[in-house]
């Protein structure tokens, strides 16, 4: 995994795996379909150093051959919360990877000037004290990604039991998101150049939502 000096709760995930997928994902001739599950691919290793930390408790379990320690994930079921409509795409990839964890959603739209405007928000009712990702694939502004916190915070979690899961991330929304939020680890798979004029991440990939949704 890589750092950057200017980011100290960024994370990339820079697996050659990940790096090969990501690069087939930024062609403009991969399909939606593939895309979808090069997206959920990816989605799975970066959940993995996502959740490397998740305390475990051990019990005892009875092997066809006799009785052994397991470990198993320990306290309340995980939160998984896609920003739409993008972040959909990432969150199917953390539920195989967490089954039984909750899902809440958080809609956003691009208003003027690139501003979140919020038009839905489906939580879990018990949010106290649960672990939370937040995911979305682009972190471009990192307007949207701030607005989603916000929302979270303003509902009593912590900062401390928030992560932000995306795949590519530029270094204007990233520095917006750690000034606003400056204790949330962030993981992405990769840091781009810059945001174009129209705030699209170079080189990006386009438009995540409309290549995982074949829309345009
Ligand atoms: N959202 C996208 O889907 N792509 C970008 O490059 C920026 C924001």
């Amino acid at each position: 995994m890589k750092t950057d000096p200017r980011f100290p709760k960024l994370h990339i995930v820079d697996h050659p795996l990940v790096q090969h997928k990501l690069s087939t994902m930024r062609e403009k001739k991969t399909p939606s379909n593939s895309f979808r599950q090069l997206l959920r691919e990816l989605t799975y290793l970066i959940g993995y150093e996502v959740t490397r930390d998740l305390p475990l408790e051990t019990r005892t379990i009875d092997t066809p051959l006799c009785k052994c320690k397991g470990n198993f994930i320990k306290g309340k079921k995980l939160v998984i919360i896609p920003i739409l409509r993008a972040g959909l795409g990432m969150s199917e990839g953390l539920l195989d990877l967490m089954p039984s964890a909750r899902v809440g959603h958080i809609g956003l739209y691009r208003g003027p000037d690139h501003k979140p405007v919020e038009y839905l928000v489906k939580l879990p009712s018990k949010l106290e004290g649960r672990r939370v990702i937040l995911c979305d694939p682009m972190l471009a502004t990192g307007n949207s990604a701030v607005a989603a916190v916000d929302t979270l915070l303003k509902r009593g979690v912590k900062p401390k039991d928030i992560t932000f899961v995306a795949l590519v991330s530029a270094p204007e929304g990233v520095e917006t998101f750690q000034k606003a939020h400056p204790e949330i680890e962030l993981y992405v798979a990769s840091l781009d150049e810059k945001l174009d004029k129209n705030a699209y991440i170079l080189p990006g990939l386009g438009d995540a939502g409309d290549r995982v949704f074949g829309t345009k």
